[in-house]
């Protein structure tokens, strides 16, 4: 069949559908040109937040409304966390869906297409226990690649569904994770992102190095071991992780990030709140000294780092007065990108429980001031940029504009510039940049095949 996977959420559930991808491939199915071409539909979904939910059902309901109204033999299915959330309530809520597989069972796909097409209605749910591994399998040629290191995750943050959606902690071993960046590296991949829900947590819960390799600086912790295994991959010039962990940042990791050549001096370290009652009631495990700590260590040892964060704003009985403390450590820390999220209470979260007591109008009002502060903050951060050189990873055509190219500096600033005959998607240029957004660098290759800048 020809399949369109329509995916939200984070950067998991992209790599998820880039896996199902490969594996439908394998199976004899082929990637449809667009969505309208297709007659096998997939929406990887997100549950994190309500709207979010929201989106998936909506983009199901139509894709069955226009897709399977013909009776051509069209296939819709859901897969990921709002199908782990909802399981058979989901085919109540999209009448029509054919089938629905949940977060341990991605390997399943292409047997639920089979039993769809025989006439089933699939549900392919839990199974954690029985952790099957990773799914391997990339798009070849791309510059940048996800490599999961950690699924699901143990911490019990009170406003969120994903230990329920995505299950317990399970790190998989060093040696798989390397042999997976060797096996992209050789597709055409030069960036590795690691993946995990709480990726500091590697190792953690199980033996990831039982036979691993003596580390020649004396790291000990798991994930220090593994990114000095990838950085000596040759032809790796990027290696990223995230998402972040004040308590993770222990000085043997800043050292591997400060020491190890393709790790990039850039950290999404979710802050959530700056008022510690609120940081204790979401059970985050930090308090704002102990993250100022950690970003106080980390601008030590990396003094050029971007930070980046996520901020949940209007939690139950979060004050004017607790709002502004975090408005207030937004900027002190100068965050390069922060991602500000409106509360939205999770079924089954201990956060449900409690009063959803900040009017939607006040979480809207808070969204805002802090979505225009760092409007300001990261224009002013990229406008220092303008006049100098940047390495850029090239990643190929703008998805905004396709006759220019855009790519991302070590920091993960997004770059757009001129192509260039003889430059290629996967090159490491140097730019120099001209214009300056609060999201976004403009300018001109200077000079193409520039060498690692650490
Ligand atoms: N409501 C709104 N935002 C949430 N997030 C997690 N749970 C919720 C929720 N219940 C946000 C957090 C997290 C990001 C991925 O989503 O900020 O870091
Ligand atoms: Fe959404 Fe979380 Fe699932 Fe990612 S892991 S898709 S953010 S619910």
């Amino acid at each position: 069949m020809k399949f369109w996977i329509h995916t939200y959420g984070c950067q998991m559930n992209e790599r998820d559908s880039e896996a199902v991808g490969v594996l439908l491939r394998r199976h004899g199915h082929t990637e449809a040109a667009r969505e309208a071409e297709a007659d096998l539909l997939i929406v990887n979904t997100c549950s994190v937040r309500e709207k979010a939910e929201d989106k998936a059902i909506g983009k199901l309901g139509m894709l069955v409304a226009t897709h399977k109204a013909d009776g051509a033999g069209t296939i819709v299915g859901a897969m990921g966390c709002m199908v782990e959330r909802l399981q058979a309530a989901l085919f109540a809520r999209v009448p029509g869906l054919d089938f629905a597989v949940g977060t341990h069972r991605f390997s399943r796909v292409p047997d639920a297409v089979a039993g769809a097409r025989a006439g089933a209605r699939i549900l392919d749910v839990g199974g954690e226990e029985a952790c099957p591994g990773a799914l391997t399998g990339h798009v070849a040629g791309r510059p940048s690649a996800f490599v999961n290191i950690l699924f699901g995750c143990d911490r019990r943050c009170t406003y969120c569904i994903v230990p329920r959606v995505r299950g317990r902690e399970w790190s998989r071993p060093g040696r798989d994770v390397t042999e997976e960046a060797c096996e992209v590296v050789a597709a055409g991949a030069r960036e590795i992102v690691l993946l995990g829900q709480s990726v500091m947590s590697y190792g953690s819960r199980n033996e990831v190095w039982a036979d691993g390799p003596v580390s020649p600086r004396g790291f000990r912790e798991p994930l220090t071991r593994l990114l000095e295994a990838l950085s000596t991959i040759e032809g790796i010039e990027r290696i990223r992780f995230a998402s972040g962990h004040p308590s993770g940042c222990t000085p043997e990791l800043i050292r591997a990030m400060a020491e190890l050549g393709p790790v990039c001096e850039h950290l999404h370290l979710p802050v959530q709140s700056g008022s510690d009652r609120i940081l204790k009631r979401m059970r985050r495990g930090y308090t704002t000294a102990v993250y100022r700590a950690a970003v106080a260590r980390l601008r030590k040892a990396l003094p050029g780092i971007a930070l980046t964060t996520d901020v949940l704003v209007g939690f139950p009985s979060e004050t004017v007065e607790e709002f502004d403390r975090t408005r207030g450590l937004l900027d002190e820390v100068g965050f390069d990108n922060a991602f500000i999220f409106k509360y939205s209470p999770r079924p089954g979260t201990p956060a449900a429980q409690w009063a959803d007591d900040v009017p939607p109008a006040e979480k809207r009002r808070r969204n805002r001031v802090l979505l225009e502060d760092q409007e300001r903050r990261g224009l002013r951060i990229n406008k220092d940029h303008v006049g100098r050189g940047v390495e850029v990873l090239a990643e190929g055509a703008s998805p905004r504009n396709p006759a220019r190219w855009s790519g991302r500096t070590r920091t993960n600033k997004i770059v757009v510039f001129e192509p260039r005959p003889g430059v290629t998607a996967g090159d490491l240029v140097r730019v120099r940049v001209e214009r300056a957004r609060a999201q976004t660098l403009y300018g001109q290759i200077e000079t193409a095949g520039e060498p690692r800048s650490k």
